[in-house]
């Protein structure tokens, strides 16, 4: 079966093969640190065996759980914040038809917007809906927000006990209020494991729960996971994640800061926003780190595209490339040829879009941006289950040979110690008085 694969021979001359093999050993000794837990955050490795473990058993319980709130509720609200959102979204887009009149899963508690929660209440006020609630902490404060409206409101409109069906609670075994909750009003509860991160937690209920609710086969995905498992345990040449890993590394070293992920379909934008958390939040710290950006082409060709050809000489790019698109459009004759496209007059869309795409390509490695590329040979659930855990596998082994703990975040906490202070949560009183003379 065809397979995601990765071509890192257009680098516009700024490493060499050579100057990427000197990272094998780092990447060697990367790899056994991840399978035998003998690096930092050796805690958090639960996700690199997590796809070969998951049982038949384990998938079919999801599924029931997905099909109970599916069929007894018009809209299901997915309640959670980085990597308690942003699997779950990505995998949902990517195989969901845009135009769809109809989302049986929206999102909430990715933000604080007053509007959003709003127009989301409003927009299910006549609906019948279900609420997965999903953090690992129990206790963040965005997805808790939109917990309390929605519940608040789901309970005043169905009764606490029929509310309390359509509830479902993905968090720790025994930790954070969410759990407390839970067990208190008796929500049917799923575990995120304590070994597996939230940005590494797509393929835990966390995601695999809306995912199934949004009807998408969870079991391919899982497979898809678990075949790139398997294609990624050895190191060596073939292994497409140290390769991937490796040439990030030496285009780092090479003064290339920054790394853009580029889609040529839409429907992978919101990949490329799980994937820049997954990197930003495993990479960035100590000082160091590639700052993960990403950019959807050819929309952005016409907004960041000059930048990308002449500004300053820090990024690279990854192209990820859909080989198949699932539809065919043919561009159809026009007798007056006003537009002047009868020149491609019977191609398909996809045609132009891969022109675009080669062309973009030669005319970034001329202005001296190297390029990755990775092919996905269509978009389904078995692809995107090898994309996520490539990408998973080279950012363990990326974050190894960076010199970080790539399965932290202590830079994330200090936002939320400043705005605790400010909105005066008890406990932190000190800091409320410390914060105000800032002020
Ligand atoms: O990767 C992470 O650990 C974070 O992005 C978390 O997923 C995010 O902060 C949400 O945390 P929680 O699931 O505890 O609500």
């Amino acid at each position: 079966m065809n397979s995601i694969n990765l071509d890192n021979k257009n680098l516009a001359g700024v490493v060499t093969p050579e100057q990427i093999a000197a990272y094998d050993k780092a990447a060697t000794e990367a790899i056994y640190q991840l399978d035998n837990a003998t690096g930092e955050g050796s805690d958090f490795l639960g996700w690199v065996s997590l796809p070969g473990e998951i049982t038949d058993a384990q998938i079919d319980d999801i599924n029931t759980t997905a099909k109970n709130l599916a069929d007894n509720c018009e809209v299901v609200v997915a309640v959670g914040i980085g990597g308690s959102f942003l699997g779950a979204k990505a995998v949902i887009d990517a195989l969901s038809d845009t135009f769809a009149p109809t989302q049986k899963v929206v999102f909430a508690g990715q933000n604080i917007g007053e509007d959003y929660l709003h127009q989301l209440l409003n927009f299910l006020k006549n609906k019948t809906y279900g609420i997965i609630v999903i953090s690992k902490s129990g206790t963040t404060t965005e997805p808790a927000i939109a917990f309390r409206l929605l519940r608040e409101k789901l309970e005043a409109k169905l009764g606490k006990a029929e509310a309390s069906k359509r509830i479902v609670a993905v968090t720790d075994a025994s930790k954070g209020a969410l759990r407390k909750m839970a067990d208190t009003e008796g929500w049917k509860t799923y575990i995120i494991p304590d070994n597996v991160g939230g940005r590494f937690s797509v393929l835990t209920p966390v995601g695999l729960l809306p995912i199934s609710v949004a009807g998408f086969d969870i079991k391919a995905l899982v497979e898809g996971a678990r075949a790139m498992q398997i294609a990624t345990m050895k190191p060596g040449a073939e292994n497409l994640a140290q390769t991937y890993a490796m040439t990030r590394n030496a285009l780092y070293n090479a003064g290339k800061k920054i790394e853009i992920l580029v889609n040529y379909n839409p429907r992978l934008h919101y990949m490329a926003e799980w994937w820049k958390q997954l990197y930003g939040e495993s990479e960035g710290k100590d000082g160091k780190g590639i700052f993960p950006a990403a950019v959807d082409f050819s929309t952005d060709l016409h907004s960041m595209g000059q930048w990308i050809q002449d500004g300053e000489r820090t990024i690279f790019e990854t192209v990820l490339s859909v080989e198949n698109p699932d539809h065919t459009v043919v561009i159809p004759t026009d007798a007056d040829n006003l537009d002047g496209l009868n020149y491609i007059a019977g191609k398909r869309v996809d045609e132009v879009n891969k022109m675009a795409e080669l062309g973009t390509r030669l005319a970034h490695i001329d202005g001296g941006v190297p390029n990755m590329r990775i092919t996905i040979p269509s978009i389904t659930e078995r692809h995107l289950g090898e994309l996520i855990y490539f990408f998973e596998r080279a950012c363990g082994i990326s974050g190894y040979i960076l010199g970080v703990n790539p399965f932290n975040q202590p830079g994330v906490e200090d936002y939320k110690r400043n705005m605790f202070a400010l909105l005066e949560k008890p406990g932190y009183e000190q800091q409320t008085a410390d914060i105000k003379k800032r002020l």
